[in-house]
């Protein structure tokens, strides 16, 4: 006998498909594969790329909670982060994304090329992405955080029901197997994409699937040694928020598990993966980010008046050093004519203010600090006009 839900569950095989070689994704995966061996030391400074990847990482991680029903606006949001709101706050919806930051900050420390993802990972992940947040209806927690679900579920908008409990550990497992073993390199970016939608499709959680298939694939990515982690600033799950009725229409297109389906999907998702990386080398390239970047915040914060007119002389002599940096003594050098004690006050301010940074505590060498400072406006300004923030991400 069969219930209703049984009768709408369709098992689907995971199998590897692979592309015609003369197909647009296998083309696409020849471009991201030169993308991978590219080394990128980053010839911009690690105090300036440091900052702008936590920018990204919070843009993905906004995104990754809106497309599940988040109202925050990335406007409100860098409102917060100037407040200076704590990352274990109990407003669930901030919770929520700094959540997904702690989960990105664990892959990051604990998966590097070539490690074996296991269930041990994915459960931490879980755990870190559900934490202290309540259980729906009226939250996006788990009742069982890090625990594959021992309950049938349904997924809100979407066509697919997931497999039942059952089920689920042996499906597990043989997706873990398909992760790990070892493949042709040129398949790895299909094994990657077919993961992703396999994931979803087992459903191993009650609740908190979506936010972690997304790092899930964030952690594949730097497990097939693509330089995700630290020579690029890349934001892959981005591709997965820009459209939320595009993801799960090429989502539930993969569910009939067709070749052609299947291999829609890998395309759809590398494609996008392709662009993102793109769009973001630009911001390994010190002039594009002094000029591009940097320069036009700082006029916007002077417009706005966040800096007087003589802050922003001292930070744009900085922005403008070849390394991005400042020794204290320069820093006088560039205020003129003041007096000592006037020009050591003026300093403090901006010190005071996050603006000036010393690249080793109590050090006196100097950087602009603009992550957690009214910079930060200028910054995301900045970054909407090239393009670099989906647009979504400011509507309501
Ligand atoms: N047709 C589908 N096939 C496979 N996965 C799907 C499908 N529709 C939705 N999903 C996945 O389910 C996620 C939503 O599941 P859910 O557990 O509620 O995640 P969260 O709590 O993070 O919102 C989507 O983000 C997507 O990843
Ligand atoms: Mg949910």
């Amino acid at each position: 006998m069969m219930d209703k839900e049984e009768v709408r569950f369709k098992d689907i095989s995971l199998k590897l498909y692979k592309p015609k070689w003369d197909s647009r994704l296998a083309s696409i995966i020849v471009e991201l594969e030169k993308l991978r061996v590219k080394r990128i030391g980053g010839p911009v400074p690690p105090y300036i790329f440091f900052q702008l990847k936590e920018i990204f990482q919070w843009l993905e991680s906004l995104g990754s909670t809106r497309i599940e029903g988040n109202r925050t606006t990335l406007a409100e949001f860098v409102e917060r982060i100037i407040e200076g709101i704590p990352r274990d706050t109990g407003e669930e919806r901030m919770r929520e994304i700094f959540n997904i930051d702690k989960a990105i900050e664990f892959i990051e420390k604990n998966i590097s090329a070539g490690t074996k993802i296991t269930r041990a990972h994915i459960s931490e992940i879980h755990k870190l992405i559900v934490d202290k947040l309540s259980f729906p209806p009226r939250g996006e927690g788990s009742r069982h955080p890090g625990e594959l679900r021992p309950i049938n579920v349904v997924i809100k908008k979407s066509s697919l029901t997931p497999p039942d409990s059952t089920k689920v550990p042996e499906y597990f497992e043989e997706l873990m197997e398909f992760i790990n073993r070892t493949v042709d390199p040129k398949d790895d970016l299909l094994v990657a994409a077919l993961a992703h939608h396999r994931m979803a499709w087992i459903h191993p959680f009650d609740n908190g699937n979506g936010r972690m298939v997304r790092v899930f694939t964030y952690a594949l990515l730097i497990k097939q040694d693509f330089q995700v982690k630290t020579g690029r600033i890349l934001n892959p799950t981005a591709i997965f928020c820009m459209d939320r009725e595009k993801y799960y229409g090429m989502l539930s297109r993969a569910d009939t598990g067709n070749e052609r389906e299947v291999l829609d999907w890998c395309e759809y998702v590398l494609t996008g993966l392709k662009g993102e990386i793109e769009k973001i080398d630009n911001l390994l390239n010190p002039k594009y980010v002094t000029e591009k970047v940097l320069l036009p915040a700082l006029s916007f914060s002077l417009d706005r008046e966040h800096i007087t007119q003589r802050e922003y002389g001292i930070l744009q002599a900085l922005v403008r050093t070849d390394e991005m940096r400042l020794k204290s003594a320069d820093l006088e050098k560039v205020i003129g004519k003041e007096s000592p004690v006037q020009r050591s006050r003026i300093i403090k301010r901006l010190k005071d203010k996050g603006m000036l940074r010393p690249l080793k505590e109590g050090g006196r060498i100097y950087t602009i600090g603009f992550v957690n400072n009214y910079l930060l406006r200028g910054i995301i300004k900045v970054l909407e006009e090239n393009k670099f923030v989906p647009k979504s991400l400011n509507e309501r």
